[in-house]
Parts: structure tokens; sequence; C-alpha cells
């Protein structure tokens, strides 16, 4: 086998640790039963997980909001519940990554506490402050999560700046002490064996120092247009262009890149640590080995239909924009976005189509991140009463159009369009009351998708070899068998066909190529090859038995067919 790391073999399962598993019946999910799922985790066959905020936090954004960067939130247990859940995971393989917040902090943090106090307290530029302006803020920089990114601090008489809610205030990494003191706590962690981080929001560290207004000319109304269908909807080019222009100077400012390389020194002082950033910009690899090691193609996701040229584009460009030897890394959802399986489903090959999507993970180049919850088809949950949203954008935005008087049924829907809140619902371990997450009587912090009792749920599909959950095993069971799937290059066959992708893996290493095709369509196709093999021996298919052989000039596809062959010469 080749001598690829860690991650770059490996399959990453992102846990968000609120709604995963609750150990102590209180309605959110912890440590203890993160724990109690190593097993599920190892049986599943990934190889490592991404866990999002753990630490303290007053919850403003749902643990986005660190109040303390070296402890555990209390409502998911102690320090030493998470080590007993590191120490499980990786005597079962499983690699620990953890989510470093760094662009903000939570407003009831000290440092923001000391920094607040006084307009001399030695932490006052801890964190940005400036005067305001004619009786307003300093500036016209809103948050893309609702408002001004100014807040008045009456005390001081000083607004602080937040790119995101008000009560996360973002931290001024032009402070070397701030780094010092972000530095101990990466290293904290990494002592005590975590595997590495996830770094959240890193587009937004630096601001431009001279602070001048923006000039977009983006109205509220296109704003919420822009808002309307995800998160935000990037089709309509003209709002999403007149939408950067807002955030010109609030984000990708000079200065992020040095800083990254030094958090990768950081990293290096440990073997075989990982960073993972959570922004689509390549060049946030630096020159492939010194700033981090992977960056999420956020593109390939961004689409509401999965077609093949819709892949073939964004892999052409992905891979031809990385620089030399770094790693690529696709994903189709996660605890921001529309899950998978609501997002490409057709309505009428929905599990099909879930499936399709996990095997163009899978045989991608690069590393897959997954969602907990996609390997049994969570689907997003509509949530109907206000009350019950945990989402701040959304909730901002509801009250924002019910005060400009959009009647509130109809700010509902479009503020359920919106919330995060529909992929972060509880994960669904049974056909019980709460779905096995809670005990029955139990409300949870934010309500059971109902279609827990139709199936969608882990305990149903463990032991039915047809079940989604099944089918995520044995295609994660195959990649780790099958090297071309892991260090292989991606070479594109039959590259204009509308209805299928077809491609070949060619390992050097191991001198293993394999032919994938991944039909999309409920087309069948009569195939012929043109490949140096005499045959093709199948390794997976939906529909050809495995360790069949085949000939490469008469191959037939069945409609949504994922194929999986190793060519033999
Ligand atoms: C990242 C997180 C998101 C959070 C935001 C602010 O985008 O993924 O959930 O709201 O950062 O921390």
């Amino acid at each position: 086998m080749s001598d690829l790391k860690w991650w770059q073999k490996g399959v990453f399962y992102q846990i968000y640790p609120r709604s995963f598993a609750d150990g102590n019946g209180d309605g959110i999910g912890d440590f203890i039963g993160m724990t109690a799922k190593l097993d599920y985790l190892a049986d599943l066959g990934i190889d490592a997980v991404w866990l999002s905020p753990h630490f303290p936090s007053p919850q403003y954004d749902v643990g986005y909001d660190i109040s303390d960067y070296t402890a555990v939130a209390a409502e998911y247990g102690t320090l030493d519940d998470f080590r007993h859940f590191l120490d499980g995971a990786h005597q079962r393989g499983i690699r620990v990554i953890l989510d470093l917040v760094m662009n903000h902090s939570s407003h009831l943090h000290q440092w923001f506490s000391e920094s607040r106090s006084s307009r001399d307290n030695p932490k006052r530029d801890w964190y940005i402050w400036r005067d305001g302006r004619n009786g307003g803020p300093p500036n016209n920089w809103l948050s893309p999560f609702g408002g001004s990114a100014w807040e008045l601090d009456p005390a001081t008489g000083q607004y602080y700046y937040h790119y995101f809610l008000k009560e996360q205030p973002d931290l001024n990494w032009r402070n070397p002490e701030v780094k010092n003191a972000m530095w101990q706590a990466v290293r904290f962690w990494l002592d005590m064996g975590v595997d590495g981080y996830r770094l959240d929001a890193i587009g937004t560290i630096f601001e431009q120092p001279d602070m001048p207004d923006h000039r977009s000319k983006l109205t509220e109304e296109e704003m919420r247009r822009l808002f309307k269908r995800g998160f935000p909807d990037r089709t309509d080019k003209k709002l999403v262009e007149l939408w950067r222009q807002i955030y010109e100077y609030q984000v990708e400012q000079p200065g992020v890149h040095e800083l990254m390389q030094e958090l990768r020194c950081v990293i290096d002082e440990y073997p075989d640590r990982v960073l993972v950033g959570e922004n689509d910009n390549v060049s946030y690899h630096g020159d492939g080995d010194n700033e981090l090691h992977m960056v999420f193609n956020f593109p390939l996701m961004r689409t509401d239909r999965m077609t093949p040229a819709w892949i073939r584009a964004n892999q052409q460009d992905r891979l031809a924009s990385l620089p030399p030897r770094a790693w690529p890394c696709n994903t189709l959802n996660n605890h921001d976005s529309t899950r998978v399986y609501t997002r490409y489903r057709d309505g009428r090959h929905d599990d099909a189509i879930a499936r399709a999507a996990l095997a163009l993970m899978l045989t991608l180049r690069g590393t897959p991140f997954l969602y907990n919850g996609e390997e049994i088809g969570m689907t997003d949950y509509r949530l109907t009463d206000i009350n019950l949203f945990r989402d701040p954008p959304a909730v901002w935005f509801y009250n924002a159009v019910v005060a400009d008087g959009m009647p509130p049924a109809q700010a509902l829907v479009l503020a359920a369009d919106l919330s995060r809140d529909r992929c972060r619902t509880p994960m669904q371990w049974s056909s019980e009351v709460n779905a096995g997450f809670s005990p029955k009587g139990v409300q949870t912090w934010l309500p059971v998708n109902p279609n827990h009792a139709q199936g969608i749920n882990a305990a149903d599909q463990q032991n039915d070899p047809d079940s989604l959950l099944s089918f995520y095993k044995r295609l994660l069971h195959l990649r780790k068998q099958t090297p071309a799937l892991l260090d292989g290059s991606y070479a594109l066959l039959h590259e204009t066909n509308e209805d299928y992708l077809a491609f070949l893996r060619q390992s050097q290493g191991s001198r293993q190529t394999c032919l994938v095709i991944l039909n999309f369509s409920d087309r069948d196709h009569s195939l012929s090859f043109d490949l140096s093999a005499r045959d093709i021996r199948c390794l997976f298919s939906t529909y050809t038995p495995e360790g069949t052989t085949l000939s490469p000039d008469t191959l037939k596809i069945a409609p949504f067919e994922i194929f999986i062959g190793e060519l033999i010469s």
C-alpha cells in the first residue's frame, strides 16, 4: 500500500455533540453518549471523527461561541469524560479532531469580560474596539448573522466588532498575546492526544485595518432573497456579487496566510496531526505543505442536482487549482447546510441518489467528510413553531421580516428554509419515542424528526442488508481494501455523457486500476471502454454480482447503478 498519511486514507465523520447521543437523559447529547456509540462508529467503518465544539459556551451559536477553550461544556460532561471518549476512539483506531474557533470567543469569555471592563484594561486590545461615528457605529459593516457588525458597549462608550453574533466578539489577531493564548489552548488538546483541528471561519480572522465603509448597493430586500434558499443561495450571480462586496473588507484580508503558517508550525511540533480549513479557497494550502493539510471542496455541494456534468466541472477546476502536494477533501453536508438526502433527492429515486452521493464521496480522489445521520438517510426537518428554533440567524431573520410587516406564517416558512436547525435535529437511533436519542418523556433540545418511526433510524437498518446503513458499511469497507480508491490518480472517461460519470483511479504504488461508473439517471446503458485491460472484475456494484468478470467492450449499466471494477490485463 502507498505511504499515504492516515488523514489521506481515512474517512472522517462529523459528530455534532449536542445531537449525537444523550447518555444522561437530559435531552442533550454528551460524552457518555458519544462513548457508548464508539462501537457503532467502528462498525460503520469510519476512521476519524471531527467533533463540533464541545467547550463551555452559553450556546448563542450552539457552541461556536466559546467561553473557555480548555474545558468541556458541563452539559456534555467532564474533562475525564472527554479523555475516556478520546481513549476509546483511539483504542478502536479512530482519530479525533476538534473544532478550533479562532475568529471570535463568546462575549462571556473571561478575556472579553476583562477587555470590556475599562478602556485601559490590559486585555482591551484583545478584541476590536472603535469609537462610534456621528452617534452610530464606526462604519457601515454588517454581520451575515443579521444587523450591524458593531455593538455599543455603554460602560466604556465604544463599539466592539463582531462578524457573527454580538455574543461572538472578534478577537484581535494583530495582538501577539491573543495568538499566544490561543496556541496554548491548541497545545492543551494536542498534548492530550487529539489528532488535529477543523478550523472554523478562518476567512474572517482579519479585517481591513482602516475599516472603510463597504460600497455594495445590495438592498435589505435583496439580501433576504439571497438567504431565502440556503446559506446563502449562490445561484443568483448578481446578488452573490453584491453580497460579496458587502463583506469585502471583512474577509480574506492580508495576514491570514502567515497566521496559518504559524499555526502549522505549532501543529508540526506534534507527530502526524492534521488541519482542515472551513474555507473553499485552495490558497489555504499555501505551497502545498506549509499551511493547511486540507481545505473543503465546498463548491461541489453547492448545487440542487448532482449531475455528471457538475461533478466533472468541479473536479476539473478543483484538481487543477491545487498546489503540488496538496491533498483534496470532499464533503456534501455538515451542520450548516441542507442534508445530503434532502438536497439532491428528486422524490422518486431518493434512496438511489443518496447511495450515488456516498459512492461519489468514497471514490473521488481525496478525503471524504461525512455528517452524522447521513448514513441512515436523515433528512432536513423543517420546524413549524418559531419558539422551537435554536439557530440565531433564522430567528433574527424572522423577527426582522415580521417587524417589516410580513405575516408571521409566511415569515416562518422563509425562516425554516434558512434555519440550520433543519440539519441539526437529534440522531435517530431507533423507532422508539425520541428516536432512542433521549428517554421517553424528555424534551430534546431540538425536536426529533418524526420520520424516525418510518425506518429512518439506525436500529431498524442495522440488520437489514438492503438498508442505506448497510450500504454505507459495505462501501466504506470496500474503500479501505482498495488501494486505487485511496491513492489512485483520477482520469475521466466518456467525458460528455449526461447520465453517468465514469473515471479511472490508477494507483502507481499498488499497480491497481479501478473503473468507477456512477449512473445518476434512471436509464440503463450499454458501454464500451477503450482500455488496455482484457477484463474487469467487479469489486462492488448495486446490480452486478461481486467477483463477476466483465468485458470493457460490453458493459451493461443499470439505472442508478454504482459500479466499481478492477482492471485485469
Ligand atoms: C462556522 C460554523 C458555523 C458558525 C460560524 C460562526 O461557519 O460552521 O456553525 O455559526 O462559523 O462560528
